[in-house]
């Protein structure tokens, strides 16, 4: 779904990304972790074409980003819906007009737009508050409203940086389920986060940047971890009958079981 190959960025003098190569399968929820400056929102940016690299290939399922002509852009950016670090929601709007207004811009109808803005913010837990301003919401609510705004599209993808920052624990794990719940409706998830608990609690996959660079890729989910030790567990008891197993054999073997998850 998300494909990186051996990405580089470039700000000027400064390397932002280096060398990045990571791929994403549909319907995956990742987290995106590292220090600040270590480059998971020019990771964000440059898969919506906010950015280009400065080397390398981007693929969202089949579009190329890198070579996409300008016009194609705003379908790219339908199908990537974004949760800012930065929220970007229009103070001098309500809730319900800044979900409405990517819809109106887009050429849809008031109605139309108000009716799909109104469901999304019912089923994202804030009915209501409607008709209230962004500064009336508390920061949980704020992000809840960001996350149904970058729903507007039903996009495949959402990228969510910094989704639980400057929130308690109770309200991350509300807003980690909010995610986790748009994820079992197939849409894959790529979130940027800096709470350790949040990932502890959830044993998902982890990417993990240092420097601009994949330091790790803790790629298993808890359910492939268990089946690997199930496996262990046979092999061991059967050890004294077999012959050793060789390293090339057990590597032929892992790639096969990668290949198949
Ligand atoms: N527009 C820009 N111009 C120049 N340098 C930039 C620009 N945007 C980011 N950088 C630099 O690129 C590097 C990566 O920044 P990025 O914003 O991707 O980090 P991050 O991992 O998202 O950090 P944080 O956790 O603080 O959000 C940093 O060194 C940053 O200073
Ligand atoms: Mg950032």
């Amino acid at each position: 779904m998300i494909n990186f190959s051996s990405v580089t960025k470039q700000y000027f003098s400064d390397t932002a990304l280096d060398q990045v190569s990571f791929t994403i399968e549909k319907g995956d929820f990742v987290f995106l972790v590292g220090p600040t400056g270590s480059g998971k929102t020019t990771i964000f940016r440059l898969i919506i074409r906010d950015l280009l690299p400065s080397q390398g290939e981007i693929t969202i399922g089949t579009i190329d980003v890198v070579n996409l002509p300008k016009k194609k852009i705003r379908e790219l950016r339908r199908n990537v819906g974004v949760v800012f670090q930065d929220l970007k929601l229009l103070l001098d709007r309500t809730v319900l007009e800044n979900v409405m207004l990517p819809l109106q811009l887009s050429g849809v109808n008031d109605s139309e737009a108000e009716s799909k803005a109104e469901e999304l913010l019912v089923s994202v837990g804030l009915s209501s508050m409607l008709n209230k301003f962004p500064l009336q919401l508390s920061g949980g609510e704020r992000q809840r409203v960001a996350i149904a705004r970058a729903l507007v599209f039903d996009p495949e993808v959402i990228l969510a940086d910094e989704p639980t920052g400057n929130l308690d624990m109770q309200t991350s794990l509300q807003i980690l389920d909010l995610l986790d719940s748009i994820n079992k409706r197939g849409t894959t998830i790529f979130m940027a986060t800096h709470n350790d608990r949040i990932i502890d609690t959830t044993k998902k996959r982890v990417l993990v940047m240092e420097r601009g660079k994949v330091k790790e890729d803790r790629r298993k989910k808890v359910e492939e971890k268990k089946h690997d030790e199930g496996k262990q567990e046979k092999k061991e008891t059967k050890a004294h009958q077999e012959e050793p197993i060789s390293l090339e054999t057990l590597s032929k073997k892992e790639q096969k079981h990668d290949d198949a998850s």
